[in-house]
């Protein structure tokens, strides 16, 4: 039989131009280093735990996906990669980081436009607990969250109290780093509070942290309808 080649979509061109890009940036690193760069090996996301990802937002059919930090990409080209692999008609990616033209000189944004998904892309160059008040107020809805940037519980907290109103109700958060108990408490109030809840498996195969074995990642399904639980109802969290 004779293969198809699509453009797009599972299988296609343009997806596996990614997954390249992607290959050659995690066994090998980025093209360039900026001047007193953080370490790449210490801040991206580990190449299976991208995979797992990838192959979630594939599985959920994402067509819009918020994503906090860029850094040099090694998660966005993970979250480009479902968004193609998806067919959806019209893919959007939003990705935001103060730092991506001084801590990385435009390292990340580079290695996005090379593999092809500026086209999907929009960068947003200010904090996400700024900007993301105001994709709130527009009423933007996303199918998916990453959450991957600053690691303050305060910066986390307010990071996931916006995106419990950006992500439709149904749809996933997943956060990287969860082992660290700044991460970690600020999403245990979303679950212990609001209903967000653990997807079975969708992390089982990713990296784990030093701490216990717990999963480097989580992932999240948010309730459907969303709740308003009363302030008398507050459970303590941590
Ligand atoms: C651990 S790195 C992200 C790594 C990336 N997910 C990957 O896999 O390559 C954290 C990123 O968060 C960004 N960041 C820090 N504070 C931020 C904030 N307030 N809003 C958005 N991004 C922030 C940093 O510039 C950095 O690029």
């Amino acid at each position: 039989m004779n293969s198809i080649v699509q453009p797009d979509g599972i299988g296609g061109e343009r997806p596996a131009r990614v997954a390249a890009v992607r290959r050659e940036l995690t066994r090998h690193g980025p093209p360039r280093s900026p001047d007193g760069g953080p370490d790449f090996a210490t801040v991206t996301l580990p190449e299976r735990d991208g995979d797992q990802i990838r192959d979630l937002l594939v599985e959920e059919q994402v067509g819009t996906v918020v994503e906090i930090g860029l850094a040099y990409a090694g998660s966005a080209l993970a979250i480009g990669e479902a968004l193609l692999r998806t067919g959806a008609r019209n893919p959007r990616h939003v990705v935001i980081d103060p730092f991506q033209y001084t801590a990385y000189d435009g390292v990340g944004w580079e290695l996005l436009r090379s593999a092809g998904l500026d086209d999907i892309v929009e960068l947003v160059t200010e904090p996400s607990q700024r900007f993301l008040a105001r994709l709130a107020d527009e009423g933007f809805t996303a199918d998916a969250a990453f959450v991957d940037g600053s690691h303050h519980f305060h910066n986390v907290f307010v990071d996931l109290h916006f995106l419990g109103e950006i992500v439709r109700p149904g749809g996933i958060v997943v956060l990287d780093d969860v082992w660290w108990p700044s991460v970690g408490a600020a999403v245990a109030y979303f679950e212990t509070n609001l209903g967000w809840r653990p997807v079975p498996g969708a992390v089982a195969e990713g990296t784990t942290g030093p701490a216990g074995g717990r999963p480097r990642t989580g992932a999240y399904r948010l309730p459907d309808p969303r709740p308003m639980p009363s302030f008398k109802e507050f459970r303590p969290f941590c």
